[in-house]
C-alpha cells in the first residue's frame, strides 16, 4: 500500500508508553505476538503507524514478514497437536473467552481510545465497536461446550456417530474499518471451536489488537493459541493464504484481495475459505413511510463509521412521489451530521482512515461529476488537516454510472428514484454485490416481498446497520463466501469426522 512504508526497525522498542488526546495513558505494545511473547520481526523492518485526523506520525510497530508468519504458524501448529490447549476441556474455552470479554470491559476505554486514535473512528462509535466485541466473544464463550455431533442410526449391525471437530491453525486477515471489532468477529468461533490462529492485522490499523494480545495473556490462554502479525496484505497476508500448515483462512477486505486469497489457497494446500467482501448496498424507501424516521436511517446507513463500512447502504432508492421531500430531509439530514475531533464526544463521523482511502473517495466523488451526478450535499474536503470529508449525496444518477456500481467505501451515497416493486428490485439486484439491502415500509407485504426477492445476505426493514452476534452476516454473489456470526459461523470452524464401527 503506497501510503505506509516500512523502515528498519533499528532500536524500536517492544512497547511504548502512550498518552492520547483525551488524557488516556497506557502502554502500547508494538511488537509481534507470537506464543504469548512480543518480539520484533526477524528481517528487522518496522512500519509506521499514523493518525487519520492529524496525519501525524503516531509510532512505529515491528513488521512481520514471511519467516515471522512462519513461525507465528508453527507455534499454532504445536498448540493445536499437542499443547495444553488441545487437551482443554470444551468448557474451558468458554472460560477463557468469558475471562477475555471482562477483559475488554476492564479495558473499554482504552481500546475504544485507541480505536478513534489509530482508526481515525468518533470515540462514541468506537465504544459501540467494543460493546460489539464483548458480546461477541460471550456469545461464542457460550456454545464452546455446545458444539456435538450426532448419532446416526444406519442399522443393527453398525454404531455410527460424527463429531465436529476443530480444524487446526485458522489464518484470519482483517481489514482496518473495524479493526477490533473484525477481531472479536474472526476469533471467537475459532477459538471457541478449538482452533488455533494467527492473525494478519491490516497495515493501517494495528494498535488495537497488539494491546489485545496483552489481555489474551493475562486471561491465561496458552501460548501459540492466537498469534498476532502485524504487517502487508502482500507480504504478511500473502504468506499466510499460501501456507501449507494453515488449514482455513477467513478474510474481510476487498473483493479484488479476495480473489487472490481465494487463488492462493487452491494453489497450495486447498484450505477452507470464507471470504467477507464489500458492497453497494440499496436502501429502499417506500412512499408511506414516516419521511423523518426513514431519512434517520438512510442518514445511519451511509455515514455510520465515515460509510468505511462494508454493508454501507450507499445506493439509496425513493418511491418517485416522495423523492422530492424525501431529498430536501435528507440533505438538511447529512449537513447536520458533526463531522471532525475523533476524540470530541459530539462527533459522530470521524477521519477516513488513511490518506489512500481518502485520495480515493474524493476520487470517486469526481468520477460521479464527470458521469454526469449532481453533488446535492458535501461533495469535498472538511477542515484543514486530516482526512476529513463532508457527508455527501449524489443525485441526478443512472443504474450503469460506476458510482452506482463500485463500492467508494466513504460517507458517499447516491440517491435515485424508482417506480414500484418489480422497478426497485431490479435495480437492487443491479450489481455483482448482494451484502445487504434494506427496505423502508409500513406495509408488512412489500416488506416480506422484496425481502424476498432482494438477493442479499441481510435485509433490514425499517432499520440499517443492526448487528448481533447471533444473526449471520455475509455476502451473495461477489460479496464473499460463508458467514459470520451466529451458530452459522461455527461451520467455518469445525468439519465433520464420521466414525462407523462395524458390530457384525
Ligand atoms: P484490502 O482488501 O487490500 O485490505 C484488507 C486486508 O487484506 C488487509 O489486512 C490487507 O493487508 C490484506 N491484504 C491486502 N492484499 C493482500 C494479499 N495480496 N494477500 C493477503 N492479504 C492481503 O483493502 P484496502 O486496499 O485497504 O481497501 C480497498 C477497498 O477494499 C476499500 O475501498 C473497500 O472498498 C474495500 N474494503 C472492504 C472491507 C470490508 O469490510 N468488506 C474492508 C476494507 C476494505
Ligand atoms: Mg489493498
Amino acid at each position: 500500500m503506497a501510503g505506509i512504508a516500512s523502515v528498519p526497525a533499528g532500536s524500536l522498542g517492544l512497547s511504548t508508553h502512550m498518552k492520547l488526546p483525551n488524557g488516556i495513558e497506557y502502554d502500547q505494545p508494538l511488537g509481534l505476538f507470537i506464543n504469548n511473547e512480543f518480539v520484533p520481526g526477524k528481517e528487522g523492518k518496522a512500519f509506521e503507524v499514523h493518525s487519520p485526523s492529524t496525519g501525524d506520525l503516531v509510532t512505529l510497530v515491528h513488521e512481520g514478514t514471511e519467516v515471522d508468519v512462519d513461525i507465528a504458524v508453527d507455534a499454532a501448529s504445536r498448540a493445536f497437536d499437542d499443547g495444553p490447549w488441545s487437551r482443554l476441556a470444551p468448557a474451558e474455552r468458554g472460560v477463557l473467552l468469558n475471562k477475555l470479554a471482562d477483559l475488554f470491559e476492564r479495558d473499554l476505554s482504552i481500546l475504544s481510545s485507541i480505536e478513534a486514535l489509530d482508526n481515525g473512528k468518533a470515540i462514541q462509535l468506537a465504544r459501540g465497536d467494543i460493546a460489539g466485541c464483548i458480546g461477541c466473544i460471550r456469545y461464542y464463550a457460550g456454545w464452546a461446550d455446545k458444539i456435538h455431533g450426532k448419532v446416526v442410526d444406519t442399522g443393527s449391525e453398525t454404531f455410527t456417530y460424527t463429531k465436529q471437530e476443530p480444524i487446526g491453525v485458522c489464518g484470519q486477515i482483517i481489514p482496518w474499518n473495524f479493526p477490533l471489532l473484525m477481531f472479536a468477529w474472526k476469533i471467537g468461533p475459532a477459538l471457541s471451536c478449538g482452533n488455533t490462529v494467527v492473525m494478519k492485522t491490516a497495515e493501517q490499523t494495528p494498535l488495537g489488537a497488539l494491546y489485545v494480545c496483552k489481555l489474551i495473556k493475562e486471561a491465561g490462554f496458552p501460548p501459540g493459541v492466537l498469534n498476532v502479525v502485524s504487517g502487508f496484505g502482500r507480504i504478511a497476508g500473502d504468506a499466510l493464504s499460501r501456507h501449507m500448515k494453515v488449514k482455513k483462512i477467513a478474510f474481510t477486505g476487498s473483493t479484488l484481495v479476495g480473489r487472490t486469497i481465494m487463488k492462493n489457497a487452491a494453489e497450495s494446500n486447498l484450505k477452507k475459505v470464507t471470504l467477507e467482501l464489500g458492497g453497494k448496498s440499496p436502501n429502499i424507501v417506500f412512499d408511506d413511510v414516516d419521511i423523518d424516521r426513514a431519512v434517520e436511517w438512510i442518514n445511519f446507513g451511509i455515514y455510520y463509521n465515515g460509510g468505511e463500512v462494508c454493508s454501507a447502504g450507499s445506493r439509496v432508492y425513493v418511491q418517485e412521489s416522495i423523492y422530492d421531500k424525501v431529498i430536501a430531509a435528507f440533505k438538511k439530514r447529512a449537513n447536520q451530521n458533526v463531522v471532525g475531533d475523533p476524540f470530541d464526544e459530539n462527533t459522530f463521523q470521524g477521519a477516513q482512515v488513511s490518506k489512500v482511502q481518502y485520495e480515493r473517495i474524493l476520487n470517486y466523488i469526481d468520477i460521479g461529476k464527470k458521469e454526469g451526478a449532481t453533488v446535492e450535499a458535501g461533495g469535498e474536503r472538511h477542515g484543514e488537516k486530516g482526512y476529513f470529508i463532508k457527508p455527501t449525496i449524489l443525485g441526478n444518477v443512472t443504474e450503469k454510472m460506476r458510482v452506482m456500481q463500485e463500492e467508494i467505501f466513504g460517507p458517499v451515497c447516491t440517491i435515485a428514484k424508482f417506480k414500484d416493486i418489480d422497478d426497485v428490485v431490479a435495480k437492487g439486484n443491479g450489481t455483482n454485490y448482494g451484502l445487504a439491502a434494506a427496505i423502508h415500509t409500513k406495509n408488512l407485504n412489500t416488506a416480506i416481498e422484496v425481502s424476498n426477492r432482494l438477493k442479499a445476505g441481510t435485509v433490514w426493514v425499517n432499520c440499517y446497520n443492526s448487528f448481533h452476534s447471533a444473526l449471520p452476516f455475509g455476502g451473495y454473489g461477489e460479496s464473499g463466501i460463508g458467514r459470520e456470526l451466529g451458530k452459522e459461523a461455527l461451520r467455518n470452524y469445525t468439519q465433520v469426522k464420521t466414525v462407523n464401527i462395524n458390530l457384525a
